[in-house]
């Protein structure tokens, strides 16, 4: 290669760096809320689908604990203490009272436009 053309390449790769943070700027975990074990979650959760997965739809106590034991059988990979920290984080921030709690049910998100 020519000194010249590393240097085109050299460019090229740049500009397209460049663009890149741009291009990515749509993150599906935006829908995880910050706080602690969101990065366990990120990590051992959103490698198969995307955390909207987990995401639209509150679940009780009992349902997050069935989920995640589901999803350790489908192969998540979590240690006991990470299967701690994901089930804390789901509940505080995706959690329901269990059924029986006279709770008002949860309001539905509204369904996303149809095209
Ligand atoms: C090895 C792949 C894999 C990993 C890792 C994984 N999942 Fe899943 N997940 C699936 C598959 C496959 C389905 C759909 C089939 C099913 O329900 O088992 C699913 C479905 C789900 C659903 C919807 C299930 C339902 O019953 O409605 C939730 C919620 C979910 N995953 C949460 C999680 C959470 C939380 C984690 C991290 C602990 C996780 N997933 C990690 C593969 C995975």
């Amino acid at each position: 290669m020519s000194p010249r053309l590393i240097l085109a390449a050299t460019a090229a790769a740049t500009i397209l760096l460049g663009l890149a943070p741009s291009a990515l700027a749509e993150d599906p975990n935006d829908v995880l809320p910050d706080g602690p074990g969101k990065d366990v979650v990120v990590r051992a959760c959103t490698g198969c689908h995307e955390a909207f997965q987990i995401s639209e739809k509150p679940r009780a106590p009992i349902e997050w604990e069935m989920t995640i034991g589901k999803m350790v059988d489908n192969g998540a990979e979590l240690t006991p203490q990470e299967n701690d920290i994901v089930y804390a984080y789901l509940l505080k921030h995706f959690g329901k009272p269990a059924a029986g709690d006279a709770a008002p049910p949860v309001p539905k998100a509204a369904a996303p436009p149809s095209r």
